[in-house]
């Protein structure tokens, strides 16, 4: 199987970046993580990157210096598929357009549920009885693109907000790269 060149975009503890390149490891998985881009030089992430010998790349300056320079790591090594995993940036229109249908991300909601940030905190206040991760297309509108995987996780009566983010996150970690799989078996 020839594998896709593919990069992970970041900005901080990084354990769904693990779970990916872990899953990557597998000669059926359809994307090859040939860079990591992080644009927080403290970001716990790198050190998964490093763990596993993948090059990283950290890009700590404004969105415009971002976006120039990680578009020309991207062109040179041929990236076929941006994943944004827990990247705390908004990319410009331009920069999407660029990429159009090849940068997907994950949400720490049932999308168009709770779109932006302090997602388990306000499904929390509102006393859901359900939340769960997305996993989408990147459009140029913020947490909108079209789903690729949703995985759901009950909210019970005494959980806060640490109980939530460590039921999501044991969900998103699955869903990533079950949606990667997804995204090149339909093509
Ligand atoms: C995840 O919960 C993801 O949904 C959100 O940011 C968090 C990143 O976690 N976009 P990690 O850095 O992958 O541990």
């Amino acid at each position: 199987m020839v594998k896709e060149k593919a990069c992970i975009f970041i900005s901080g503890t990084g354990t769904n970046l693990k779970f990916i390149l872990k899953n990557s490891r597998d000669s059926n998985f359809p994307i090859n993580i040939v860079l990591v881009i992080s644009n927080n030089k403290k970001a716990f992430g790198i050190s998964y990157a490093k763990k596993f010998s993948i090059p990283y790349k950290i890009i700590p300056y404004s969105r415009k210096k971002f976006e120039i320079i990680a578009m020309k790591e991207l062109r040179d090594k041929k990236i076929k598929l941006i994943c944004l995993a827990g990247f705390m940036k908004i990319l410009s229109k331009n920069f999407v357009r660029n990429f159009k249908g090849k940068i997907i991300n994950i949400h720490p909601s049932l999308l168009p549920k709770y779109k932006g940030l302090n997602t388990y905190k306000r499904a929390l206040k509102d006393r859901e009885k359900v939340t769960g991760c997305t996993v989408h297309y990147v459009d140029d509108k913020l947490d909108n693109g079209r789903s690729i995987i949703k995985k759901r996780v009950w909210i019970l009566k005494d959980d806060n907000e640490v109980d939530l983010k460590k039921k999501v996150q044991k969900e998103e970690h699955r869903a990533y790269s079950e949606a990667i799989r997804k995204v090149y078996a339909s093509i």
